[in-house]
């Protein structure tokens, strides 16, 4: 638990400060986070900290379960070994909101909404400060949360989507719950939209990638009073390259590599977990075939593989994806010895690829310390928290700002 002193501290670090600082450890750790064991064996750091990687191979599946789902407790755990890591801790915590308790919420504000999504929604919501002014959902869905806002303050919602069939659910919901709430046909990534942004405070929840990027680009644009942003899927989006909102940033990553900032297992179930396994160790089998035989130890990349193919066991597996990619196999293949090999590899993935994990909430802090350090270069006020316990959902931090002259 951070202390509170060191809370109100990094609750009035600038933003810009603070992406300063996640950019230096980025780029100055990069050889730790950037290799993955999933493709490269044994990456370069495992000869610099010998150690460490031993520690790490040497994990019971208690423990390996323990460091994959508590983040502190892995950094304390690897800082043993690469004490200048321990920084992480630190530049990792962002303070969490303040909620409002005991608001009753009639039960038809949350009908037909998914237990998890409505936990949420109403975490979200007892997080929020009603901004006295008409509200547009950005990315909306059902608009599920816009029926509650609109209930609870009594306020005009126009909610955004793209989808035609999202549009009309979330407009008969509305119709059906009495709520001022309307629904707009939009593209947000094409269709003019700062005439929802004037004069409005626009709120996304889990918004993905290029989504929540656009919002930010129109949120500047049109100067819109106020926002609530809860970004999700960074590494959805259109560009290759990502491009930072910020100039003079020295981190440069494609968008594969932001795939590390979503990559999470604290919300997975046992058996996801157990399946996830048994996929990673087939693919790794596979993939130690491929090379035997093509005699090579670069790894070939695949594109996704069925997911029907596990029930042909790992001999049918492995001879439908020899297929696809164009690899003939000799009819004396020693299945057992591959499935085994590839389980190996997997025992050994999962531990090694703990120290990546130490990095993943580092570079979402600097994705979201990106967007928040260029609003406030636009004259925003803004505050980033986080609303809800990471079990919750793993993307449970909001960036909230007012323009400076606005006072609500
Ligand atoms: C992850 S969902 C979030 C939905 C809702 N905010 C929630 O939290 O339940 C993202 C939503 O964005 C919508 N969407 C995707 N691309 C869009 C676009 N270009 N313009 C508008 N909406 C889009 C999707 O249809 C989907 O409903």
């Amino acid at each position: 638990m951070q202390s509170s002193r060191l809370q109100s501290k990094i609750s009035r670090m600038p933003y810009d400060a603070h992406l300063q600082q996640l950019d230096t450890l980025l780029v100055e750790t990069r050889p730790l986070w950037q290799p993955e064991p999933f493709k490269k064996e044994r990456p370069d750091w495992v000869e610099q900290y010998p150690e460490l990687a031993q520690a790490l191979l040497e994990l019971d599946e208690e423990s390996l379960d323990a460091y994959a789902t508590d983040n502190d407790a892995l950094i304390a755990f690897v800082s043993t070994f690469i004490p200048e890591l321990s920084a992480i801790a630190s530049l990792v915590m962002l303070p969490e909101t303040a909620k409002r308790k005991n608001e009753t919420i009639a039960p038809r504000l949350h009908a037909g909404i998914p237990g998890r999504k409505w936990l949420q929604i109403s975490a979200l919501y007892a997080s929020l400060q009603n901004p006295q002014r008409a509200i547009t959902e950005w990315c909306g869905g059902k608009g599920y949360l816009g029926r509650l806002l609109s209930r609870q303050w009594q306020q005009r919602v126009t909610t955004l989507e793209n989808s035609p069939q999202l549009v009309e659910a979330g407009a008969r919901l509305a119709d059906k719950y009495r709520v001022d709430q309307y629904f707009k046909l939009v593209d947000v990534l094409h269709d003019p939209v700062c005439k929802y942004l004037n004069n409005h405070h626009t709120i996304a929840l889990h918004a993905c990638g290029d989504l929540h990027r656009q919002l930010v680009t129109r949120i500047i644009e049109s100067g819109a009073p106020s926002f609530t942003l809860v970004p999700c899927c960074y590494h959805l989006g259109r560009e290759q390259e990502y491009s930072p909102f910020t100039d003079g940033l020295k981190l440069k990553l494609s968008r594969e590599v932001l795939r590390l900032a979503v990559n999470e297992t604290v919300t997975a179930h046992h058996n996801e977990i157990g399946q996830r396994n048994r996929d990673m160790a087939w693919k790794l089998g596979f993939q130690q075939l491929w090379q035997e035989l093509c005699g090579s130890s670069e790894y070939h990349s695949f594109k996704p593989v069925p997911k029907a193919w596990v029930h042909e066991g790992f001999k049918g597996y492995c001879q439908k994806l020899a297929q696809r990619e164009g690899l003939s196999l000799p009819a004396d293949v020693d299945w057992e010895k591959w499935e085994a090999n590839g389980e190996q590899r997997q025992h050994e993935v999962m531990r090694l690829q703990l120290l990546r994990q130490c990095f993943k909430r580092v570079l979402e802090l600097w994705l979201i310390m990106d967007m928040a350090a260029s609003l406030e270069a636009n004259g925003y006020k803004v505050s980033v928290h986080e609303f809800c316990n990471r079990e919750l959902t793993p993307r449970n931090i909001i960036i909230e700002g007012h323009s400076s002259p606005d006072l609500s």
